[in-house]
């Protein structure tokens, strides 16, 4: 492939969010988007890109959308294998199918199995970067990251914590999370286009003292993220009720060891108090909406529209194996189907901002990826907004763009991605392409 390839098509990039006023006039429409030496060099109509580059290489999508690709800011990649597992909520779903799996990733052959699939898996659906939850084990980080960095991948992860309430093989300590973390931060964050992730699972499975540990790691490598989970069940809040009876509410376990911060990110989120609302905007805190996992796993509702009207940063994710499926798209139609049920449309422009340049926000990549600028990375995806018969005829009616997209994002899946661009070069990702 050479390193300067023009593709024309109906390529989409956002001017601003599209929850800060009319959401359509966000999006901004070209003909053509430049890709050279890994990143987008230019944006505009064919003929003005060519004379700026007349040996590049032009390949034409004539009715697909070209977006950036899409960013799947929560996951799991050791629950890749175990994903729509049947019957269970959120704490008999761990320790039925999720904590058995997770203690095969001791063995390094077995993560290495799987964090391959699963990257295939995520890029055959047009997700370019994840941040994803590791096992306890060390060796699971090295897994994700390697196969990451083989791909020249963005990813993010990170060695998830526990050092209670899980079976015997699947704890750390306070001391041993925080020590391993460490020695992961220092050899995988910031190299190439990988990023280190703290990462307690969630307050159930932590002692304070762990939450301690990893506030003060946090603390002495400010820029990292920080990853958990907050009040995603209701048994679940109740539970953390009771295990840390001096808490306020449950974002409280968090703030009182230090794991508060603008580089949070809090998953699901859905059953939030005022005074958690109040204090993760002061925080800047960012959540992490998982649309599909919360319908499957039986959670609840998130309501985008209340979170962003509260001045929250929000991110979209599979939430994979929680999740229902490794599609982004399958994403945006549960994130629209549950707007529906807490009474607010979500426009076509506000799902497809919240998978990619939303989500690549809250992970604090948003002048790298998830929008296509000059100077920023070049990963993209090409949508076939035709990919089936029952889309195809819906799309024939369509009278504008959000028409013509609209039933991709409702009933889309692997087959609409025709093409996937990493770091400027495409790859190969299933037998269609
Ligand atoms: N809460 C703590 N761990 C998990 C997990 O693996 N998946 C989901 N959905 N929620 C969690
Ligand atoms: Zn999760």
């Amino acid at each position: 492939m050479p390193s300067s390839t023009i593709l024309t098509g109906q390529v989409l990039t956002f001017a601003r969010s599209p929850f800060a006023g009319d959401p359509a006039g966000a999006a901004q429409l070209h003909e053509a988007v430049h890709i050279s030496d890994g990143h987008i060099a230019g944006l505009g109509t064919l003929d003005t890109l060519r004379k700026t580059a007349p040996q590049a290489k032009v390949i034409h999508h004539p009715d697909a959308l070209i977006t950036a690709g899409f960013v799947d800011a929560h996951m799991h990649y050791p629950q890749t294998a175990i994903i729509a597992s049947w019957g269970k909520r959120l704490i008999d779903w761990l320790n039925t199918y999720t904590f058995p799996e997770e203690m095969r990733f001791a063995d390094p052959a077995y993560a290495a199995e799987i964090a391959d699939r699963y990257m295939e898996l995520a890029l055959a659906n047009g997700t370019t970067t994840m941040a994803s939850y590791c096992t306890i084990h060390p060796a699971s980080v090295t897994a994700f990251f390697e196969a990451a960095e083989a791909r020249g991948m963005r990813a993010l992860a990170g060695k998830t914590c526990m050092d209670r309430n899980a079976p015997e093989g699947l704890l750390d300590t306070a001391q041993s999370a925080y020590d391993d973390s460490r020695a992961l931060l220092q050899t995988w964050h910031g190299r190439g286009r990988l990023d280190y992730i703290i990462t307690p699972r969630f307050s159930p499975t932590s002692t304070p003292e762990q939450l301690d540990a990893l506030g003060s790691l946090w603390a002495e490598h400010p820029d990292c993220l920080m990853q958990t989970h907050l009040s995603e069940q209701l048994d679940e809040i109740a539970w953390v009720r009771s295990l840390y009876p001096q808490a306020r509410d449950y974002l409280d376990t968090y703030e009182a060891h230090g794991l508060l911060g603008a580089r949070g990110l809090y998953g699901h989120a859905i059953h939030l108090e005022p005074r958690e609302i109040d204090r993760l905007r002061e925080a800047g805190g960012a959540l992490v909406h998982c649309p599909t996992s919360n319908t499957f796993i039986g959670s609840g509702l998130f309501d985008m529209a209340a979170r962003k009207a509260d001045g929250l940063r929000v991110g979209l994710a599979t939430d994979t194996g929680g999740g229902s499926s490794f599609s982004m798209l399958r994403t945006m139609a549960a994130a629209y189907e549950i707007g529906q049920l807490s009474g607010t449309a979500l426009h076509p422009a506000q799902l497809l901002w919240l998978a990619t340049a939303g989500s690549a926000e809250t992970l604090y990549l948003g002048d790298k990826i998830g929008n296509l600028a000059p100077g920023m990375e070049a990963d993209l995806v090409v949508l076939d907004l035709t990919s089936t018969p029952a889309i195809a005829q819906r799309h024939a009616r369509a009278d504008d763009i959000w028409e013509a997209v609209f039933p991709t994002i409702m009933m889309g899946d692997d087959r609409a991605i025709r093409e996937v661009w990493v770091h400027g070069s495409r790859i190969a990702t299933s037998p269609r392409s």
